[in-house]
C-alpha cells in the first residue's frame, strides 16, 4: 500500500506506489496528498511518454503550454531542456506556473529524462507554511487584497532582447501569445483541502490592485522575503526514476542552473485546474 512521508519544508515523497497501474485510491491519495503538501514526490518511476499522459489524464484534463517546445510525436509534453552549451535554463526564478491564467492550471508533472551529474536540483516552497507563519498584523493587510498577474514580462519577445536570455529561443517561444492578465485573490483556499495559502509569486505578479504602486512593490517585497525563507521549502534531487508533481495553487518552484556543461532534460505535463477563490 502506498505512503506518505511528509519533507522537511514543503512537500511529502509517496513511495509503495507505481504511478503506471494506479488504484482508484491511489489517484484519491496523490490528489489529496496535492491539498496537504503542495507537492508530491515519486522515486524509482519507470514512465514511458505515453504513461506519462495517462497518469496525468488521471488528474484532469492536459493543458498544452503555449511557450514551451513540445515533443514532435507528443504535443501533450512540453520539453524542459538545457544543453551543455546553454547558459539559461527554464524557471531559475521563483514562480508559480500559469498564474497569469485567469484558471490556473493545476499543476505539472516534471519526469526525469537526462540529468547532470551534480546539481539542477528544483527548490519548492510551501506557500501554505509561508501563510501560516506570517504575523497575524500582516495576515490582515492582506485579507481581501486581489493581485494582478502577467505573461507578457516573462514569454513577450522583449525577454528575448537580453542577451543573457537569447539562448532560450527554440526552447521558449511564441512570443505572440504572451498577453494573458489576469486577477487573483492574494490569499487563496486551496481547491482540494480548504487550506489558506499566499498567491503572489516573483514572477508573474505585477502589483496588488488596491494600493498605490510603491505601497504595492513595498508589500510584495516583503511578502517575497518572507516566503523565501528556507524553512518553508524543500530541495529536490533528482535521480533517475524520479518525478515530481507540483501543486501551482500550494507552492512556488524554482530550479537550480548549477550544472554548466551538462544537459539536463526533463518532460513536462500540465494538468487543467480550476478558478481560485480568497
Ligand atoms: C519548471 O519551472 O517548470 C521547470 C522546473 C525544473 O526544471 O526543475
Amino acid at each position: 500500500m502506498a505512503s506518505v512521508n511528509p519533507a522537511q519544508g514543503a512537500g511529502a515523497y509517496i513511495s509503495d506506489i507505481d504511478l503506471n497501474t494506479l488504484s482508484a485510491a491511489d489517484v484519491a491519495l496523490v490528489r489529496e496528498s496535492l491539498g496537504e503538501y503542495g507537492v508530491v514526490f515519486f522515486r524509482d518511476q519507470s514512465v514511458s511518454c505515453e504513461q506519462h499522459i495517462k497518469f496525468a489524464q488521471r488528474f484532469g484534463d492536459i493543458n498544452i503550454n503555449r511557450f514551451f517546445k513540445a515533443l514532435d510525436k507528443y504535443p501533450q509534453i512540453a520539453e524542459v531542456r538545457k544543453e551543455p552549451e546553454q547558459g539559461s535554463n527554464i524557471g531559475e526564478q521563483w514562480h508559480t506556473d500559469h498564474s497569469y491564467d485567469q484558471v490556473p492550471a493545476l499543476g505539472s508533472i516534471l519526469v526525469a529524462q537526462q540529468l547532470p551529474v551534480s546539481g539542477g536540483d528544483t527548490i519548492f516552497a510551501s506557500m501554505f507554511a509561508a501563510y501560516n507563519a506570517l504575523p497575524e498584523p500582516l495576515k490582515k493587510r492582506i485579507a481581501g487584497l486581489t493581485a494582478t498577474h502577467s505573461s507578457r514580462h516573462v514569454f513577450g519577445a522583449k525577454v528575448y532582447d537580453k542577451p543573457e536570455h537569447k539562448d532560450l529561443i527554440g526552447r521558449l517561444g511564441n512570443t505572440q501569445a504572451a498577453t494573458q492578465d489576469a486577477v487573483h485573490p492574494v490569499v487563496i483556499r486551496h481547491p482540494i483541502s480548504g487550506k489558506r495559502g499566499i498567491y503572489v509569486n516573483p514572477d508573474f505578479t505585477t502589483h496588488i490592485n488596491e494600493l498605490e504602486k510603491e505601497d504595492s512593490d513595498a508589500l510584495l517585497d516583503e511578502l517575497y522575503t518572507h516566503c523565501k525563507n528556507p524553512e518553508f521549502s524543500h530541495r529536490f534531487e533528482w535521480q533517475e526514476g524520479s518525478v515530481a508533481f507540483w501543486d501551482n495553487r500550494a507552492t512556488w518552484h524554482k530550479a537550480l542552473n548549477d550544472y554548466p556543461g551538462q544537459r539536463r532534460l526533463m518532460h513536462r505535463i500540465t494538468v487543467e485546474g480550476e478558478a481560485l477563490y480568497a
